[in-house]
């Protein structure tokens, strides 16, 4: 059983994520959850998340962390995820509310009473991770890897070379890159491979409760992937979850990967060192590859799973 804690920004693709995580409590136990900056401000992200959780009856603690990165000014994702953060569905008001902490602390908290060691889960801009790290760097030897979402080796989505969660903070990505935990990658060049399709979105809308609610997110959420030019709607967030699920479903390399946070046209961009002879260790595992069926398969039987709850 593993023990993970999610820091997310809610985002379509991150509800699901939270969905496919929540489905799996034998593999997956989830201590607790932080919001930061991202898709939409931390407010309405914050309370999408809490929304989520209370719409599926999972009274997973909640903190909030970061309004912004650590320099400049925040950059939403409201082109895609729309004025709330999480457009489409109408959900109920939350039954829970926010912790009285900062996520950084909660997270502290979290990981030095666990026994053992914790796997953290960003699927946002990595500013609270870099928060935490860089205060108590001595919680990184309770962390035993990070699986996050964000980043890319071949493309980017925001810019040419940058995908969005790294652009919004890449000194904060930075910091957590060489932090010396093991990372496991779900960049662009797997997410954009774990697309669904729309006559999957049909079929998840004529089901029970929590696939008609990632139905109607998706429904939203596609729009915006035509735009891009993608027939189906990558579920970016979801790939770090599945991962430490059925890591056998996807393809990686192990690269030394450092982002950059200088270039007028790299700013953001993850670089891998893929020279046969690299000068540094690997850092991360990248994922490149996944059997998108399994993917899709194992995302609609947690959502089966959940509709039986
Ligand atoms: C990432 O950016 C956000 O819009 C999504 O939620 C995902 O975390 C994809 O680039
Ligand atoms: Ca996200």
């Amino acid at each position: 059983m593993r023990q993970i804690i999610i820091d997310c920004d809610p985002g379509h693709d991150d509800a699901i994520a939270i969905l496919l995580a929540l489905a799996h409590p034998d593999e997956l136990k989830i201590l607790g959850m932080t919001t930061v900056g991202g898709n939409q401000v931390l407010d309405k992200i914050t309370d999408n998340a809490l929304k989520l959780l209370s719409y599926v009856d999972a009274p997973i603690p909640l903190a909030k962390g970061a309004a912004g990165p650590l320099l400049g000014k925040l950059v939403t994702g409201e082109e895609a995820h729309g004025e709330t953060g999480m457009d489409g569905p109408i959900l109920p008001s939350s039954r829970y509310k926010p912790l009285d902490v900062h996520a950084v602390e909660f997270m502290l908290n979290l990981i030095r009473n666990a026994e053992g060691k914790v796997t953290l889960v960003p699927l946002a801009p990595l500013t609270n991770i870099a928060l935490l790290l860089t205060a108590y760097p001595e919680v990184k030897d309770k962390i035993d890897c990070i699986s996050l979402m964000g980043g890319g080796i071949g493309e980017g989505n925001v810019t040419a070379t940058a995908e969005f969660n790294i652009y919004v903070d890449p000194e904060a990505a930075q910091i957590v890159y060489q932090s010396g935990i093991p990372i496991v990658m779900s960049g662009l060049d797997v997410t954009n491979r774990a697309q669904i399709h729309a006559v999957e979105i049909e079929e998840l809308k004529r089901r029970g409760k929590a696939s008609v609610l990632v139905g109607e997110l998706l429904d939203f959420y596609s729009i915006y992937s035509k735009v891009l030019g993608y027939d189906g709607s990558a579920l970016h967030d979801p790939c770090a979850v599945a991962w430490l699920l059925k890591p056998e479903i996807f393809r990686s390399e192990a690269y030394h990967v450092e982002v950059e946070t200088k270039g007028d046209l790299t700013r953001g961009m993850t670089v891998a060192d893929r020279r046969k002879k690299p000068t540094q260790e690997a850092n991360v595992r990248v994922l490149l590859d996944v059997d998108r069926d399994a993917f899709i398969r194992m995302i609609t039987e947690a959502l089966d799973v959940l509709d039986r709850r």
